[in-house]
């Protein structure tokens, strides 16, 4: 694993989702030499899945201040104010710029951005394009103006394997593996100056999940064996109406958005029995981990696999008209919303956890910067309000760009490089995610939670043939997997979207703050 080719930039930025793309947009014109890499093409990462859309008070009706509390309330007592609040109040004019950058949101007959809602919202403020394609949109548009920005080079197909750091435990640089044929594959050095972390969340741990399959926790395993703080792991959020594919159904599974219920679709039993009412005064559009909870519930009191959304009422021009891609997807696995209940049930959607960060992106390793799902920043605490996620990208990637280029390190030697000491094979991944959904999920216990770090323990015992980007990749996913198994283990309360079968009730007297992440031996 020995570096066969070096280079240098002032700033890397890793992953190019709204994250990545927003901070190398901000950045030009402040630092010389930008470089953006990315594990797959630019477009592959979680943003350019986003259906519902982006968060913020855009609304006359709308303040900061009330998409502070919905924030809150969401985050269960686990957020940081001081983040939310800068959050919530740079916000609208992040999505401003971001419109100025060319991404075109659906606007009402006046020409007014068009709002809707989503679970734990009490206003109409999700900006949405394209009906249900709103990341699509906004990955489109920042492509093109980074595409315009010729002082950024954009590296694809390029798998960072480590971070290097210099002899103060600053960033030094990273080592990368191109994809490539014959001599053009392999692993290089890239010495830098800093780092931001831009590079998406943990979806591919659990076997089901609305993640496209680049999501394999790599930003925040190489920023744990670098010895940087990651934190909430354990909040891990299942979105709960994503299609019910049958039980062998694997990987990205597809999604039905929240914004569906906020135009009035609503879940029912296999009796036909609505069940969100009486559970939440918000019913179908309560947040997200009540929503779960509901629906995972109903499934194990009746024993069945899967619960159904009922949008058959909203009628097939207005389905076409505002959600034509979920639509289309149904009818592409044979459901047809406009006459039939869609099979649902949670899956794996978002890590509210990960890198912990200042509120101006920084780790806790000089030079490391972190920015949207790889990032903790505290906006989420227990559970995401729906469609802040793209929000916390903009806003804090904005945010590193305002201070990064002050604090640039000078271009250190390379002291350390830390690797992924045991890589596991590839042909592991299915049993860490199995190990994973079947004793971290939804809910969670003492027994199970033991019983998956052993067994991952076990897999982290075992040693690549060939290290090639699958061991890689699956190496990463299992360093994650055993420090949120380890995590989940250690909180005993139910929070938001951490549930624990044996400790149901929420503890502020000993559960109210955070902990770090730990490094795991055998997996390091
Ligand atoms: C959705 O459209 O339901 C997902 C939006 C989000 O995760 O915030």
């Amino acid at each position: 694993r020995d570096p066969g080719w070096t280079e240098w930039a002032d700033v890397i930025v890793v992953g190019s989702g709204i994250a990545g793309l927003t901070a190398a947009l901000r950045l030009r014109g402040q630092v010389e030499r930008i470089a953006v890499v990315t594990k797959d093409v630019l477009a592959a990462g979680s943003t350019q899945w986003a259906q519902g859309g982006i968060a913020a008070a855009l609304g006359p009706e709308d303040t900061p201040e009330q998409h502070e509390v919905d924030t809150l309330v969401a985050g269960a007592g686990a957020c940081d104010l001081d983040a939310v609040r800068v959050l919530v109040t740079e916000g609208p004019d992040a999505v401003r710029e971001l419109i100025e950058w060319g991404a075109n949101f659906d606007k009402d007959p006046e020409g007014n951005l068009s709002l809707t809602r989503e679970g734990g919202h009490h206003r109409d403020r999700i900006a949405h394009a394209n009906g249900d394609a709103t990341g699509a949109e906004i990955q489109r548009a920042l492509i093109e103006a980074v595409k315009r920005a010729p002082e950024i080079l954009v590296f694809e197909h390029a798998m960072v394997v480590d971070l290097v750091t210099a002899d103060d435990g600053g960033i030094a640089g990273l080592t990368i593996h191109v994809m490539g044929d014959g001599d053009d594959d392999g692993v290089g050095l890239v010495r830098a100056r800093a780092v931001v972390l831009a590079s998406g969340g943990l979806g591919q741990v659990f076997s089901q999940t609305t993640n496209p399959s680049v999501s394999t926790a790599d930003g925040m395993a190489i920023a744990l064996r670098a010895g940087a703080r990651l934190r909430d792991l354990e909040f891990v959020q299942f979105h709960p109406t994503v299609m019910y594919l049958g039980p062998d159904s694997r990987g990205q599974q597809p999604l039905i958005s929240e914004a569906v219920r906020g135009e009035g679709a609503f879940l029912v039993d296999w009796d036909g029995e609505r069940f969100m009412q009486g559970v939440h005064e918000l019913a179908d559009l309560a947040p997200r981990d009540i929503v779960s909870k509901a629906i995972m519930k109903r499934m194990l009191e009746t024993g069945h696999p899967n619960m159904w959304l009922d949008a058959r009422h909203l009628g097939g021009e207005f389905w076409q008209r505002r959600f034509p891609n979920i639509l289309a997807s149904c009818r592409s696995h044979g459901v047809d919303p406009v006459t039939d209940l869609i099979p649902v049930a949670p899956a794996c959607h978002y890590a509210s956890g990960g890198v912990h960060t200042d509120l101006w992106g920084r780790s806790s390793v000089p030079g490391l910067y972190a920015t949207g799902e790889v990032a903790c920043s505290g906006v989420h605490g227990a559970n995401r309000l729906a469609s802040n996620s793209l929000l916390e990208g903009l806003v804090f990637s904005r945010r590193i760009a305002d201070v990064l280029p002050g604090e640039l390190r000078p271009l250190g030697e390379p002291a350390r490089h830390v690797g992924a000491a045991g890589v596991v094979p590839g042909t592991a991944l299915k049993e860490v995610q199995e190990t994973m959904s079947s004793r971290v999920g939804v809910l969670r216990s003492s027994t199970g939670l033991t019983e998956a770090v052993e067994l991952l323990g076990k897999i982290a015992s075992t040693s690549a043939g060939a290290i090639d980007p699958a061991a890689w990749e699956t190496t990463n996913v299992l360093t994650i997997s055993l420090a949120l198994a380890e995590a989940a283990l250690r909180r005993e309360e139910t929070r938001g979207s951490h549930w624990r079968e044996d400790f149901p009730d929420r503890d502020d007297a000993h559960w109210a703050g955070h902990f770090d992440a730990q490094m795991t031996d055998g997996a390091t």
